[in-house]
C-alpha cells in the first residue's frame, strides 16, 4: 500500500511515510528516495530483514550495504571512532551523497550489513523523505541502490518497480532523485588521507577544498587491485576472492569488483583526441554493427551531435551538455535502461573529461562498459 504516488508536505504524505516506517521496524523492505538514487531499506539491526534485501536485489552477501542515518547523534552508536578529519567531512557534506566507511562497534548491526567487515559504510542522505522515514522508523537503516543486482541504479520510483515489483514491501514515491549518481564512498587512513573507494556525489574538488588536493587518494591501491581482478574476470558471478577479514591494512570496496551497472546489449566508450576524432569512428563503428545486424545504440553529450550523422544509431540518447555534468550525472542510468528498452545489442558512448561529477560519470559507464574502450586516436 505504500506503492502510492507521495508528494512531500501533505497529510497523505506523513500517512505514507509513517506506514514504511512501521514496516521497517516490522522487519520489511520499503524503497525509498534519495539524493542520489533510489535506496531499498531495512533494519539494519535485523538480519531476516537484510537477508530480505539481498534476496530481492539478488546480491553477492560479501558486498556491504550502507547505513543510513537521519542525525550525526546516530553515528556513535553504530561506530567505535571518528576521525578529525571524517569529522570535518561530515561536517562539510551531511547531510548529502558522503559515504564514510568507520569502524563498526560489534553487536549493533546485523552482521549481514557488513559483510564480515569490521567497518561500516554511514551516510545522512539530503533528501526530506528519506529524512522523515529514517527519523519516524527510528532505527539505522540498511539500503542498497534499489535496483537488481547489475542492472542501472533506479533514479525513478518506477526503475524499482521495473527491477524488484513483488520482492520488496513497497516502493515511497518521491520523483526524480537528485544527483542521479551514487554518494562517494570514503575511508580516511589513520594518517588522515582520504582514501576515495567510489566516486560519486561529493567530487575529489569538493573532498580536496576541506582535507587539501595532497590528503585525497583517487586511486587506492586496494580499489585498483580489485577493479583491474574484477575487469579479468568480469564473467565470473562470485568474483575474485579478496581479503574480508579486515585483518589486511589499507581500504577495502567490496563492490568494486563485480560488474555494475550493465545494459544488456555490449557496450563500448569511445575516447580520442577531438570530438570529431571519437564522432568518426563511432559513426564507421555503429554503420558496422548495423549491416552485421545489431540494434544500436549512441550516448553522447548534446555538444557533439551536429558530428554525427542523422540515424547514426537506431536509439541516440543525449546526456545532455559537457559543460553541465550535473545533467549528465541525473540522466545517466535512466539513458541506460532506455537502451535495454529499445532493445539496443551494440551500444557505444562517449567518454567525458573526468573533472567534478564527470569522474564519476566516466566510473560508472566504463564499469557499465566491463572496462571496454576503444581509442579513436
Ligand atoms: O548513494 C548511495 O550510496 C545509495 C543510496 C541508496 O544511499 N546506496 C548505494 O548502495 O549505492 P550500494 O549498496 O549500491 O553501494 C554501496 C557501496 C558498495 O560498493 C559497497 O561495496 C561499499 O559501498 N561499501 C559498503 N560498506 C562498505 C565497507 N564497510 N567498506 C568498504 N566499502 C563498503
Ligand atoms: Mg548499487
Amino acid at each position: 500500500a505504500v506503492e502510492a504516488s507521495l508528494l512531500v508536505q501533505t497529510e497523505e504524505d506523513r500517512s505514507a511515510i509513517a506506514e514504511a516506517a512501521k514496516m521497517l521496524r516490522a522487519g520489511g523492505t520499503v524503497a525509498f528516495p534519495t539524493e542520489t538514487v533510489y535506496g531499498l531499506g531495512a533494519d539494519a539491526r535485523n538480519t531476516a530483514a537484510v537477508e530480505a534485501v539481498f534476496a530481492a536485489k539478488g546480491r553477492p552477501s560479501d558486498n556491504p550495504l550502507i547505513v543510513h542515518i537521519a542525525d550525526r547523534s546516530a553515528l556513535d552508536g553504530l561506530v567505535t571512532a571518528v576521525h578529525p578529519t571524517a569529522q570535518a567531512l561530515i561536517d562539510a557534506f551531511w547531510p548529502g551523497p558522503l559515504t564514510l566507511v568507520l569502524p563498526v562497534r560489534s553487536g549493533v548491526l546485523s552482521p549481514l550489513v557488513t559483510a564480515g567487515l569490521d567497518t561500516v559504510g554511514v551516510r545522512m542522505p539530503d533528501h526530506p523523505v528519506a529524512l522523515a522515514l529514517l527519523s519516524a522508523a527510528a532505527c539505522p537503516v540498511a539500503a542498497p541502490s534499489a535496483n537488481r543486482s547489475g542492472r542501472p541504479s533506479p533514479t525513478l520510483a518506477s526503475h524499482v518497480l521495473d527491477d524488484l515489483a513483488g520482492y520488496i514491501g513497497g516502493v515511497l514515491d518521491g520523483g526524480a532523485a537528485g544527483v542521479g549518481l551514487e554518494s562517494t564512498v570514503v575511508q580516511v587512513q589513520p594518517d588522515g588521507m582520504i582514501a576515495v573507494l567510489r566516486p560519486g556525489g561529493i567530487t575529489t574538488e569538493q573532498l580536496a577544498s576541506v582535507a587539501g588536493a595532497d590528503a585525497v587518494d583517487t586511486a587506492p591501491a586496494a580499489v585498483v587491485e580489485l577493479a583491474a581482478a574484477a575487469a579479468a574476470d568480469a564473467s565470473s558471478a562470485s568474483g575474485p576472492e579478496f581479503a574480508a577479514g579486515g585483518s589486511s591494512p589499507g581500504p577495502r570496496a567490496p563492490g568494486m569488483k563485480y560488474t555494475h551497472y550493465a545494459p544488456r546489449g555490449w557496450l563500448g566508450v569511445v575516447r580520442g583526441a577531438s570530438p570529431q576524432r571519437v564522432a568518426a569512428e563511432a559513426t564507421l563503428l555503429l554503420q558496422a554493427a548495423q549491416q552485421a545486424g545489431e540494434n544500436t545504440g549512441l550516448l553522447l553529450f548534446a555538444e557533439h551531435k551536429a558530428l554525427y550523422p542523422a540515424e547514426a544509431a537506431a536509439c541516440v540518447v543525449s546526456l545532455g551538455s559537457l559543460s553541465s555534468p550535473e545533467e549528465g550525472a541525473r540522466s545517466l542510468y535512466a539513458a541506460l535502461r532506455r537502451f535495454d528498452e529499445a532493445g539496443a545489442t551494440y551500444i557505444l558512448a562517449e567518454a567525458c573529461p573526468e573533472t567534478g561529477l564527470g569522474a564519476a560519470i566516466m566510473n560508472r559507464l566504463m564499469k557499465a562498459a566491463g572496462g571496454s574502450v576503444i581509442e579513436a586516436g
